[in-house]
């Protein structure tokens, strides 16, 4: 069996709180062995899992291939460990490459230098074994390297991608607080929506619910167009550039197909004129004109979808408080609370940022709440189900 039919471990990150949608998706994914930890999901599988996995995931940031492991308390220990792992196969003379690090030891607590430390070992180790050293290009590097360091070990990977994979590119415009990307993804398998009930982000800003939901609904890889830095080292280029182009074929073709169904309805809709705006740029950007429908409309006018569908939405935490602007935002989570209550037969998720929203909002959850990050902002994904003739 060649290394590339070879099962073989993996990580893929995801949005702290996200793990257990990614770890869905990877399941569904053929991956095996899914172990979830904060911030990541380990999993096992062939390199062409691996390569499935950054096509096709919605939840994923990235998807690490680990080229080693060690213990690692100190300075010194980063060093020899990083030195002694096999760099002279995994990055070629004229590859660029650039040094991301997480997680620390007690005496290894800033990330740019254990980075650093890192990137001089690599230096030094193939300045040693083939007289040169490789240039860093942080922005647009040949090798993404990452390097977490936890529980005492150091652990060294490759990002096969090399950017993050939650960056679509389909927004073109934005808002104020907008949703990572992957969260939104998440966020709509966490709410239990089957891909195929009506679906109504009534405080919509740039839209990333409702273009998440849409994609994923039409089966749309996310990742399918965008070029992986794997396809170009030359180490693996070999396996990576046919099989990612079977992937993509595959990818596609499911796609098509499935455009040949109806699509559920999908409505974004904000108050903000700046907001819809953005929104219509984004879905028009993700190729979703005709499958979004995207309005001007305060949320507390809310009508019934038909038939009875997911309420799905993320609210403004008062990123702006003004004098009095506390009291406001109590009165506003209360009134939409109101204007849900009245939607008979539907479900109901809410992602939010404040500690005052659950109890103005007044409905009783489904289930405790979820916790999640959107970046460094806590939130908690409340769920509720509105009883028919409520
Ligand atoms: C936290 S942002 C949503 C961000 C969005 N999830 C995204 O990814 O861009 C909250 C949005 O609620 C909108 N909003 C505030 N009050 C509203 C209301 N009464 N009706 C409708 N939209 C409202 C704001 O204009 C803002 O766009």
């Amino acid at each position: 069996m060649s290394a590339a039919m070879s099962f073989q471990s993996w990580y893929a990150t995801a949005p702290r709180g996200a793990e257990s949608a990614l770890a869905g998706e990877l399941a569904q994914m053929g991956c095996k062995g899914i172990r979830e930890r904060p911030g990541l999901v380990r999993f096992t599988g062939t390199r062409e899992t691996a390569l499935r996995v950054c096509l096709d995931s919605r939840c994923v940031l990235r998807v690490l291939e680990p080229i080693g492991e060690f213990a690692c308390t100190n300075a010194d220990e980063l060093y020899e460990g990083s030195r002694a792992l096999p760099w002279v196969d995994l990055i070629s003379a004229e590859q660029t490459f650039a040094v991301s690090a997480t997680g620390r030891a007690p005496t290894l607590e800033n990330t740019q230098f254990i980075a650093l430390k890192v990137k001089d070992a690599l230096c030094d180790a193939l300045r040693a074994t083939r007289g040169s050293r490789p240039d860093v290009d942080t922005e647009n590097p040949g090798v993404r390297i990452a390097v977490h360091i936890g529980d005492g070990r150091a652990s060294v990977s490759l990002d096969l991608a090399g950017s993050l994979l939650s960056d679509r590119g389909y927004r073109v415009r934005t808002v104020e607080a907008p949703l990572r990307e992957a969260l939104a993804a998440a966020v709509i398998r966490l709410s239990g929506w089957d891909l195929s009930r009506p679906l109504a982000d009534p405080l919509c800003g740039s839209g990333t619910l409702a273009i998440e939901a849409a994609a994923m609904a039409l089966q749309i890889a996310p990742n399918a167009e965008r070029a992986l830095s794997c396809e170009f080292w030359p180490r693996t280029m070999a396996h990576d550039g046919p099989a990612l182009a079977r992937l993509r074929t595959e990818l596609a073709e499911r796609a098509r197909v499935r455009r040949e169904q109806p699509p559920p309805q999908i409505r974004a809709s904000d108050r903000d004129r700046a907001a819809v705006a953005a929104a219509q740029a984004n879905v028009r950007a993700a190729g979703l004109e005709g499958i979004v429908r995207v309005g001007e409309q305060d949320a507390r006018m809310q009508r019934p979808l038909d038939p009875p569908g997911f309420i799905l939405c993320n609210v403004p935490y008062g990123e702006r408080l003004e004098v009095g602007g506390k009291k406001q935002l109590k009165s506003f989570y209360h009134a939409l609370g109101a204007a849900f209550r009245a939607l008979p037969g539907h479900e109901i998720a809410v992602l939010s940022a404040s500690e005052e929203f659950e109890s103005a909002f007044g409905l009783r959850p489904r289930g405790r709440p979820l916790e999640l990050w959107n970046g460094p902002l806590r939130c908690q994904l409340y769920r509720y189900a509105i009883m028919s003739g409520a």
